[in-house]
């Protein structure tokens, strides 16, 4: 027997009892003669002890022992002379009679400690040691736990977790796939799932009305912390509901997780937001609704004043920064550039500072009298003591964005945004269509099996752009924090309204057959109403841990560049693996 306890599990009630414990060395000091060990696994650290007065050859073999080292001691629990209430073990040590070592080990690259001395990319090609640190392991047993209650719930509601297929054809998600060529049908290639949302359809069809799966997608998009190639969503579909159903069953979920991993409770019933307002009143289809600070409509209000850049502009938006009236002309400047930077991309940024007096300071004073100000600041719902900081353009959605933008900003400037504090809620009724400008065509908002609401469908029928541009859609998206967790909505379950709609977004009769023929066969052959939705599981996890980067949440993950340090992947492939599968490379100079 290796082991009969772990590094985690012994207390002061275990004192006298003989152990045997295994695991690394994560450090090890001589003090006064005596030798202590910090051992380790994945349960927590143990602390020996080897007496000044033990035999020559233990005292020897206990400082012999380098960092990582992996050992079996065997020794009697005893109560530790300085307690360290910080461990949960901290009451006792294992006053050592003997020690093995079952394995040695080369001194590694970063001490593998809680706080660790290793930059990122040296910690992500030695991702196996890093994921011996504690914040991993505690992040990698937060995702275990949630999958856990995940599965618990949707088991006791009834769904069934069903595996789809991952080498499939492309799914239209918006991002690009990831394809695999087929060496048995050369020149043609699978694609990677981007979500499974075509075959949990088609189990729709089978009758399974109840599916979920806790599954792998693949994206080839440009990454951000809340963003890996291949991530893992929480994905479900159900039959024969309506929107209050779906959002009913989810709610239970996110409810259920809440409360059983963080022993947190959310508002019953959460709060809903449409998307229009969502999008005037935050400048984001994901607000982040713990702090106030909403974007106020000035068009109105602030034109006709003979100052060009505002009477020209088709919207005038502003948000008020409480207590920022006093800021220095330093920083409001700072705060001038920060917007003009490309991930912002606003032109500038006015500022009326309304103070404590009741007078006002502005950078639009040549144009604005005290009295305008006033009208102004009373329209922008600002109090004595707050920054007005006022963005206008030609494209109302473009100025309330990045008005967004600047709103996140000072909320976290202001500590507004306490990774303990969680305010969910669900956006609903999202356009069903985007209109792009630049390739003059529709595209769907969610994806192209979104249903029009059935009020709507009028308006889905018919030819004239402003029609198609008020089609809603019964399509609903849970937001944690600023974060989009999971989305989804009623499909469409006639194959003429698919054929409509692929038609709205300019995919051919032709290519619809080719890309996407076998759902609308299926839908020939009685296919019930239903609809579902999808929670990013990498991102539930990490907001669930009080971050927002999903990478500490995977075992395994990528770097920004899509790329697996430690395997060093994506790599080249041998001539011969590319004669099978009939390929042959043109690979352009990397600019
Ligand atoms: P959607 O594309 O909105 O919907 O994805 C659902 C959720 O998956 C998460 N997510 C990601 N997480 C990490 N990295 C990524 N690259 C990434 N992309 C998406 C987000 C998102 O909310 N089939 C539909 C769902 C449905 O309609 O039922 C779908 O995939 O948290």
């Amino acid at each position: 027997m290796y082991r009969t306890n772990t590094c985690g599990e012994l207390r002061i009630e275990d004192k006298g009892r003989q152990v045997t414990l295994a695991g690394w060395v994560q450090k090890s000091r001589k003090l006064g003669g005596m030798t202590f060990i910090d051992l380790r696994d994945r349960y927590g650290i143990t602390q020996l002890v080897v007496e000044a007065d033990a035999p020559a050859e233990l005292v020897e073999a206990a400082t012999s022992l380098g960092r990582e080292f992996v050992i079996q001691a065997e020794g009697e629990v005893v109560e530790r002379q300085s307690k360290n209430a910080k461990m949960p073990t901290g009451d006792i040590e294992i006053k050592v009679a003997s020690i093995r070592v079952l394995n040695k080990s080369v001194t590694p690259p970063f001490t593998i400690e809680d706080e660790s001395d290793g930059g990122d990319d040296l910690r992500m090609k030695y991702r196996y040691l890093d994921l011996r640190r504690r914040p991993l392991r505690d992040a990698l047993m937060l995702r275990h736990r949630v999958a856990h209650e995940v599965r618990n719930y949707l088991d006791a509601q009834g769904f069934m977790e069903i595996e789809t297929p991952y080498l499939i054809k492309s799914t239209p998600e918006g991002a690009r796939d990831f394809v695999v060529p087929s060496r048995m049908n050369p020149g043609q290639f699978y694609a990677l799932p981007q979500s499974p949302q075509t075959f949990k359809q088609l189990l729709m069809v089978a009758g399974y009305d109840r599916y979920f799966q806790i599954v792998r997608c693949f994206r080839d998009e440009d990454l951000r912390a809340d963003r890996q190639p291949e991530f893992t969503q929480i994905d479900c579909e159900m039959s024969f509901v309506e929107q209050e159903d779906v959002l009913g069953t989810f709610e239970g979920m996110m409810r259920t997780l809440f409360r059983n991993v963080l022993g947190v409770e959310i508002p019953d019933p959460l709060p809903r937001m449409c998307w229009y307002d969502a999008m005037d009143n935050y400048g984001s289809d994901k607000p982040d609704i713990r702090f106030g600070m909403t974007i106020h409509d000035l068009t109105e209000v602030a034109k006709g004043k003979g100052f060009g850049v505002l009477d020209g502009a088709a919207y005038i938006g502003s948000i008020a920064v409480p207590g920022a009236a006093e800021y220095t002309r330093k920083q409001v400047d700072e705060l001038t550039e920060w917007v003009k930077r490309p991930q912002v991309g606003a032109k500038g940024l006015i500022y009326i500072r309304c103070n404590a007096d009741g007078s006002f300071k502005s950078s639009i004073d040549k144009f604005y009298g005290p009295e305008d100000l006033a009208k102004i600041a009373a329209a922008a719902e600002a109090k004595p003591g707050d920054l007005i900081l006022v963005m206008s353009g030609d494209a109302k959605r473009k100025v309330q964005t990045m008005l967004g933008v600047l709103r996140l900003e000072m909320g976290g400037r202001l500590g507004l945004r306490d990774p303990k504090v969680f305010a969910p809620l669900w956006i609903v009724d999202f356009p069903l269509l985007e209109w792009d400008d630049e390739t003059q065509r529709f595209y769907a908002m969610h994806h192209p099996f979104t249903a029009p609401k059935p009020e709507h469908e009028g308006w889905f029928y018919s030819d004239k752009k402003e029609d198609l541009e008020r089609v809603c859609a019964n399509a609903y998206d849970f937001v944690l924090n600023g974060t989009e967790l999971g989305g989804g909505s009623i499909r469409i379950h006639n194959a003429d309204m698919q054929k409509r709609m692929f038609e709205v977004l300019g995919i051919g009769p032709e290519e619809a057959e080719y890309k996407f023929g076998f759902i609308i066969n299926a839908f020939k052959f009685g296919a019930p109403p239903h609809g579902g939705l999808a929670f990013g599981f990498d991102r539930v996890c990490a907001l669930f841990g009080g971050s927002d980067s999903i990478r500490d949440y995977i075992a395994f993950p990528k770097n920004n560049q899509g790329r697996d340090m430690m395997i060093d992947s994506p790599s080249s492939i041998d001539d011969s693996q590319l004669d099978e599968l009939q390929i042959r490379l043109d690979v352009k100079e990397q600019a």
